[in-house]
C-alpha cells in the first residue's frame, strides 16, 4: 500500500501573538539524521521559562512553520533544546533547518506553547516514545526526577544508530525505569504486552510516529481507559492513496447563511480565509486543535489526528485544515 502526506502547510500562522526571536548557540548532530539545537534570546528578553512537555512553533524560512518540542533537563534557564529529525517525508520544516541552520542563526519562534501538560498521577507514569518523540518525554522524566517520582520509559527506535539523545537517556536511566527497543533487533514491538504490565490506574504518556500512536489511542479505547492515555502528536496523518477524497463541496457559513465552495485543490481552511473568513489555526496539519469548530449539519471526513475515535463519530467537531465533507454540503457554526 503505497501513501501520501496530506500538504496542507501553508505561510505563516494566524495566530500572531507571543513571537520571539532567538539564536542558536549550539548546533550538534546527534545521529545521522538527528539534529541538536540549542537556542537562546536574540534580544536583551530572556527567552520565558517553560513546563515539560511545551513546544514552541518555529519559522522555516518564508513560508513554513513547524512545530518542536522543547527538550533536556530545563536547567539551563533562558536556553531552550529541540531535537530536529529529517524524515525522509519531511515536507520541508527539517529540509530547511538542516540546509540552512547553523550556530549564529537567528530564528523567529514562538513562545512556548503546552497540548501535552504532565498532570499528576496517583498511579505512576508510563511513557511510551518512538523515534525523536522522546524529546518532550526527556524533560517531563527530568522534571520528575527533581521531583523524587519515579517513572517506566519505554523507548523504541528502528536500530541503534538511530538512537540520538543517548547521554540524557543514559543519566535518567540511574533514576527511572528506562527499557530501549530496537525493531532490527527484537522485532516489532508489541505495544499490548506493554502496557499489559502498567499499573490499572497509571497515566500513558506517548510521542512517536503516528502509526504507534494510532495504535495505542485505539487500545485505549478498546479497553476503556481512554482518558488515561496523553498524546503528543509531531507529524501530519498519513492518508492511504485509497482514503483519499478530496471531492469538491460546500460550507455554509452560519451566521451569514453565505455558501462557500471548496474546491478539490483546497483545504477547507484556506477556502474559508479565501472567501474573507477569520479563521484561527496553528500547525495546519491536524495536530494541534486550534482550528476546530463546531459543526451544525452535514458530516465531516476527518483526517486529523487530534479528535479521538469517539469525538469523531459524534460528528460536533472539525479540523478544517485537513478535514473535509462526506457529501456535498456541511454548515459550520462560523
Ligand atoms: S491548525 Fe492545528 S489542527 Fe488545524
Amino acid at each position: 500500500m503505497s501513501a501520501t502526506i496530506l500538504e496542507t502547510a501553508t505561510a505563516t500562522p494566524h495566530r500572531d501573538e507571543g513571537w520571539l526571536e532567538a539564536t542558536v548557540c549550539e548546533a550538534v548532530r546527534l545521529a545521522s539524521d538527528t539534529l541538536h539545537l540549542r537556542l537562546v534570546s536574540a534580544t536583551n528578553e530572556p527567552l520565558p521559562p517553560y513546563a515539560p512537555g511545551a513546544h514552541i512553533a518555529l519559522r522555516c524560512g518564508e513560508d513554513l512553520v513547524r512545530h518542536y518540542s522543547l527538550t533536556g533537563p530545563c536547567e539551563h534557564e533562558g536556553l531552550y533544546d529541540l531535537g530536529v529529525k529529517l524524515s525522509t517525508v519531511s515536507t520541508g520544516g527539517a529540509r530547511w533547518i538542516f540546509d540552512e541552520v547553523s550556530v549564529g542563526t537567528r530564528l523567529s519562534i514562538s513562545v512556548p506553547r503546552n497540548n501535552f501538560p504532565l498532570v499528576e498521577a496517583s498511579g505512576g507514569y508510563l511513557f511510551l516514545s518512538g523515534g525523536i518523540g522522546v524529546t518532550p518525554i526527556i524533560s517531563m522524566l527530568y522534571s520528575l526526577r527533581a521531583r523524587g517520582v519515579r517513572a517506566r520509559l519505554i523507548h523504541m527506535c528502528r536500530a541503534r544508530e538511530d538512537q540520538a539523545f543517548e547521554h540524557w537517556l543514559t543519566e535518567l536511566s540511574s533514576f527511572h525505569d528506562i527499557q530501549l527497543h530496537y525493531d532490527v533487533e527484537s522485532g516489532k514491538p508489541d505495544l499490548g504486552a506493554m502496557l499489559g504490565m502498567r499499573q490499572a490506574d497509571s497515566l500513558v504518556y506517548c510521542c512517536g510516529p503516528t502509526g504507534m500512536m494510532d495504535e495505542l489511542r485505539l487500545y485505549g479505547e478498546r479497553e476503556g481507559c481512554a482518558d488515561q492515555f496523553h498524546f503528543e502528536y509531531f507529524a501530519p496523518r498519513v492518508r492511504p492513496e485509497e482514503d483519499v477524497d478530496d471531492c469538491e463541496f460546500t460550507v455554509v457559513q452560519k451566521s451569514t447563511g453565505r455558501e462557500i465552495p471548496v474546491p478539490n485543490t483546497k483545504t477547507m481552511l484556506a477556502a474559508l480565509r479565501d472567501a474573507g473568513v477569520d479563521m484561527k489555526s496553528e500547525c495546519e496539519y491536524g495536530v494541534c486543535g486550534w482550528c476546530a469548530v463546531r459543526v451544525l449539519e452535514g458530516t465531516p471526513a476527518h483526517f486529523d489526528s487530534y479528535l479521538t475515535s469517539v469525538e469523531k463519530e459524534a460528528n460536533e467537531l472539525v479540523l478544517p485544515c485537513v478535514s473535509r465533507c462526506k457529501g456535498q454540503r456541511i454548515t459550520l457554526d462560523i
